[in-house]
């Protein structure tokens, strides 16, 4: 997690870095700073808490400074504190430096540094990487263009762990020098100007062309050029890549917050999403995947990996592949997948569900499974991010980029984009022609059905304003409900702090019932056709403790039965979760609203997760 900025350019930095960090918050908020270079030495503004807290420190503005780095920090080593704040400075206030990651063996390398005279003033594992820094440009006697790449390259040779630094130097005050392993940093290339971000949408507004780093890659940045070099310091060339996602989707746009504005967007995301992959009389294309009847045939199984959100839009994916192409298929979250020695071979096909394409544990997995000789197939939000370039085969949801915290949009074009692929798969395998047609005029329709489920905001609302100060809440569903009914569950957790759980709706009886108490509040989803009479017989049996009981279905059913029913548009069995989530989505949101929460930046999470 954490996110840095950096920018070398004629401009002021300070404006440049802040403006970055407080795009990239969502990446973590637990203290904020910056560091720039000042007539040949080194400053450093830094607080506890918010951007908003750094940006009201006194004399920021009266820095000048035109290259500078900036870091926003989730507190991993080190409480939350002003001198746990990045950047970090060396003893002798040569390097500063910011760093997202954990270098794992500080320990032993902060000993190293005691050892040879060195003081420590935070608890950070980051606080090496300056010194270190300077450990080894002290003893470099060669006084070159390169002594400072050198000292930082040999320091980090020294790391194990994952990194994303950036770093500047007052003898160098016209560079700035990136790395990473493991963590996501891009560079956007401007005009006599360059920045460096943890992601694109932060610096969308100053640029849209990009270098991507792989892994232990350096860049030398200064005002008018970017030099690539790999591990040992060989130059190497890299192309500039273009990116088509325009600047205003990185903006609230009118919006009291991100996560509406991305709820709201769920029409768009999924039509490009479908995007031109099919039309009603023609087979799916995927041109950048080559799978062929006999691989598909010979498949032992499919495994879907995934954390948090993701792994739910797996979950709605296990369903389709197996009821569409006859496939077993197992879902797994990618922290507990990883140590559990799984049964993957060459006849698997491993699928990995990465909204940013950055979450440590699922890139972790995704290695392990190519060790195994597993094909993998990456679905992600994010062109060139790691778990893209890791895996065989890549392929996209058009999301847009995703701000908010809590994932709205992504999930339900991860949902889209997974349904599309087992229709591709089943078409390969020529299994259940029957089926694939009526759904793929019901796919074609998805964008207005979602457009015409938004209509429910209003009552929504009003419903949320009941119920919003309850302290738990259940949410039951059946079959592919019951996937729905754990990301609505997430959702609820992550934005209002309301405890609640999600359960199979049978298996209730089976122990949670007796949580049930008088007034409390059960969310039921049922949309599939043949468990309707099933799934009203559980809640009768809340109903009977004492429950308040909401109904989300797109079935013909009695409202009369329950405190409040939710009729969403019909479609699909296989598409029911793009529209069954969005009113619980809604619900979600204005229940945090109501609680007067920081909806987009909900306490202790980040969006992107890139410790294991
Ligand atoms: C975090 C986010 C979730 C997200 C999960 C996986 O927990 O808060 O919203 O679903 O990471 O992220 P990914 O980028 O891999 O989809």
């Amino acid at each position: 997690m954490c996110g840095i900025v950096g920018y070398i350019g004629n401009q002021k930095a300070s404006p440049i870095l802040i403006n970055g960090l407080i795009r990239l918050e969502y990446r973590g908020y637990d203290s904020a700073g910056i560091s720039t270079i000042e007539k040949n030495s080194l400053s450093i503004m830094k607080d506890k808490g918010r951007v908003k807290n750094l940006y009201q420190l006194e004399g920021i503005d009266s820095l000048t400074g035109t290259v500078g780095i900036a870091h926003t920090r989730w507190a991993t080593h080190g409480k939350p504190s002003q001198e746990n704040a990045h950047p970090h400075m060396d003893n002798s206030k040569t390097f500063s430096v910011v760093h997202n990651g954990i270098i794992e063996n500080y320990h032993e390398l902060r000993k190293f540094l005691i050892d040879h005279g060195y003081t420590f003033y935070s608890q950070t594992d980051t606080e090496i990487i300056p010194n270190l820094v300077h450990y080894y440009y002290s003893k470099d006697t060669v006084s070159d263009d390169l002594k400072f790449l050198r000292a930082f390259q040999h320091a980090c040779s020294d790391f194990k762990g994952s990194y994303g630094i950036e770093i500047i130097c007052k003898d160098y005050p016209d560079q700035m020098i990136v790395t990473r392993k493991d963590s996501p940093l891009v560079i956007g290339k401007g005009e006599e100007e360059n920045y460096v971000s943890s992601d694109i949408p932060a610096i969308l507004s100053f640029t849209r062309n990009f270098y991507l780093l792989n892994d232990f890659e350096y860049a030398v940045l200064s005002r008018n050029a970017i030099s690539f070099y790999d591990q040992e310091l060989q130059s190497i060339a890299k192309e500039v890549k273009h990116i088509e996602w325009n600047a205003s989707s990185a903006e609230k746009d009118g919006y009291e917050d991100f996560m509406l504005k991305e709820i709201y967007e769920q029409p768009t995301a999924i039509r490009e999403t479908i995007g031109a992959k099919f039309s009603e009389s023609s087979h799916c294309v995927f041109d950048e995947l080559p799978f062929t009847k006999e691989y598909l045939a010979t498949l032992n199984r499919i495994y879907i990996i995934a954390c948090g959100t993701a792994m739910h839009a797996g979950l709605a994916g296990k369903n389709t592949f197996e009821k569409l192409c006859k496939i077993s298929t197992e879902v797994d979250v990618a922290s507990e997948f990883r140590y559990r020695n799984p049964l993957v071979d060459e006849k698997t096909l491993c699928i990995f569900i990465s909204q940013s394409g950055e979450t440590a544990d699922t890139i972790a997995a995704l290695k392990l499974c190519k060790e195994k000789g597993a094909k993998t197939l990456a679905i992600s939000n994010v062109i060139g991010s790691s778990i893209t370039r890791e895996a065989d085969y890549s392929i996209y949801t058009h999301a847009g980029p995703e701000i908010a915290v809590a994932s709205t949009k992504a999930y339900t074009s991860q949902v889209m984009l997974i349904t599309i692929l087992a229709i591709y798969f089943a078409e390969i395998l020529e299994c259940n022609q029957n089926v694939i047609t009526p759904l793929k005029k019901e796919i074609m329709e998805l964008p207005k059905k979602i457009e015409e489920t938004l209509t429910l905001a209003k009552s929504i609302q009003d419903f949320s304003k009941k119920i919003y100060q309850e302290k738990d809440m259940f949410f039951l569903g059946r079959g592919i409900d019951e996937t729905v009914a754990k990301e609505a569950s997430l959702k609820l957790k992550e934005i209002s702090y309301i405890h609640s759980e999600s359960y199979p709706a049978g298996e209730l009886k089976h122990g949670p019932i007796a949580l049930i108490e008088n007034d409390m509040t059960v969310i039921s989803i049922i949309t599939e056709p043949n468990l309707v009479e099933k799934m009203i017989s559980n809640i009768q049996e809340v109903i009977t403790r004492g429950a308040k009981t909401l109904v989300i279905t797109n079935q013909e059913i009695d409202a009369n039965l329950f405190d409040r029913m939710i009729k969403i548009p019909e479609t699909s069995p296989f598409l029911s979760p793009i529209l069954s989530i969005i009113p619980l989505q809604l619900l979600s949101y204005y229940i945090s609203k109501e609680k007067g929460l920081d909806v987009d930046k909900p306490r202790n999470l980040a969006k992107s997760v890139t410790v294991e």
